[in-house]
């Protein structure tokens, strides 16, 4: 998910993430959902956690970034019981 900074802070990426999230609860079998983020991106952390993602792990150097690893936080939503 990427938002053009100039568009940032206007709601777009949560209506992006709860369209996508409404999509895949129309999926009957779909039950879980998950995805991986910048473990220094809080921003994208907090939204996720806030649409009830949960961490279920911390990938160390997951990335190489400019030369820099970089840190990823693996994430889970059940969008279902069972
Ligand atoms: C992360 C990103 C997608 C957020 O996009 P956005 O459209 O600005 O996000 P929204 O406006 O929907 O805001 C989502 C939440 O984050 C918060 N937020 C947004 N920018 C923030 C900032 N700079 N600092 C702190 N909180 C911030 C908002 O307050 C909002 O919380 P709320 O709904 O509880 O009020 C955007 O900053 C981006 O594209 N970053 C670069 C790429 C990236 O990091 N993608 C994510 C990869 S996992």
């Amino acid at each position: 998910m990427y938002v053009k900074p100039e568009f940032r802070g206007k709601g777009i990426a949560r209506s992006l993430i709860c369209e996508a999230l409404s999509l895949a609860r129309s999926v009957p079998e779909l039950k879980q959902v998950n995805l991986c983020a910048n473990a220094r991106n809080l921003t994208a952390i907090k939204l996720y956690e806030s649409l009830g993602f949960k961490a279920f792990g911390h990938e160390p150097g997951s990335m190489l970034i400019n030369g820099e690893l970089q840190d990823e936080i693996h994430m889970y939503l059940r969008l279902a019981d069972g």
